[in-house]
């Protein structure tokens, strides 16, 4: 047997254990380790941003086949700005490149794809093949790939709480109307389930302000592998890890002997 054929082996003999009926529709992953991928290999980080790009292609594919609905992926938080200019430079051509060389398939899998953050300074050529692709795609009715760029969810809850507080000054709204509900509409993920799993790699133990609000119950998978070389396997363990939880939400499991006393306080 050839290496392919290794792989793709044990990739089927692992998706065999997932529980169809039970995989996450919203899966969100912050997609960490591509620098100290390439600087163990002695490469420029570039070299583990390009590599990332092609995993990240991979499990979008994965996720899809699954029967996932949507991923949401952190490609560029706003703290991200403090890095060295050229790595920043190399970030912001490599979005525009893999988006010009990729819409097209990305629309044939009719894949809606849509860009969450503040675009405000990213340069004009890229805020172009941005809204290009966001419009070319917006009908797709079959998978959501959301990709965070310049985001950062503290900076998002207080732009819904200055939405919420200016539609109240102006009487479209009473204070009293502000709910959980409204709240989540004036979100940037609008309209998207919160996301039933948080994958980060690279063993970083950190939500890192990602997706503040629409993470308070997601399941948290953390995997040691750098993103360069997370894959298909890795992804379908975290699938079965997930599976393997007991999501309460702050409730308790329904088990028919258990008493009031006997039950722990869960979260
Ligand atoms: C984190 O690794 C990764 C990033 C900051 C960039 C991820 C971006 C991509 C994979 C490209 C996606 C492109 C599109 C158009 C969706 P790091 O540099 O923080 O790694 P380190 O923690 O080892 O330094």
């Amino acid at each position: 047997m050839n290496l392919e054929n290794i792989i793709h082996k044990k990739n089927n003999d692992l998706s065999k254990r997932i529980d169809k009926q039970k995989v996450p529709e919203h899966v969100a992953i912050i997609m960490d380790g591509n620098g100290r991928w390439a600087t163990k290999k002695g490469l420029p980080r570039s070299f583990g941003h390009n590599k990332g790009v092609s995993v990240l292609k991979e499990i979008l594919k994965v996720s899809k086949k699954l029967g996932c609905k949507i991923l949401t992926v952190y490609a560029f938080s706003t703290e991200n700005w403090t890095r060295p200019t050229k790595e920043v430079d190399f970030l912001i051509n490599l979005f525009s490149e893999v988006l010009k060389n990729e819409i097209e398939e990305i629309h044939q899998e009719l894949i809606k794809i849509r860009f969450i953050g503040d675009l405000t300074p990213f340069p004009e050529t890229l805020k172009k093949i941005i809204y290009n692709s966001e419009s070319l795609t917006k009908n797709n009715k079959n998978f959501l790939l959301n990709v965070c760029v310049n985001y950062g969810g503290r900076q998002e809850i207080v732009k819904v709480a200055k939405e919420l507080a200016l539609k109240s000054s102006s009487g479209e709204i009473k204070p009293s109307e502000v709910d959980e509900e409204l709240f989540n509409s004036e979100l940037l993920t609008q309209g998207s389930k919160d996301p039933e799993l948080l994958i980060r790699t690279s063993g970083e133990k950190r939500i890192s302000n990602f997706l503040l609000w629409q993470l308070a119950y997601s399941e948290i998978y953390i995997s040691d592998v750098l993103w360069p070389d997370f894959n298909e396997f890795e992804f379908l363990k975290a699938i079965i890890d997930y599976q393997s939880r007991n999501r309460r939400f702050g409730g308790i499991e329904s088990l028919p002997n258990e008493s009031f006393k006997d039950s722990q306080c869960s979260s």
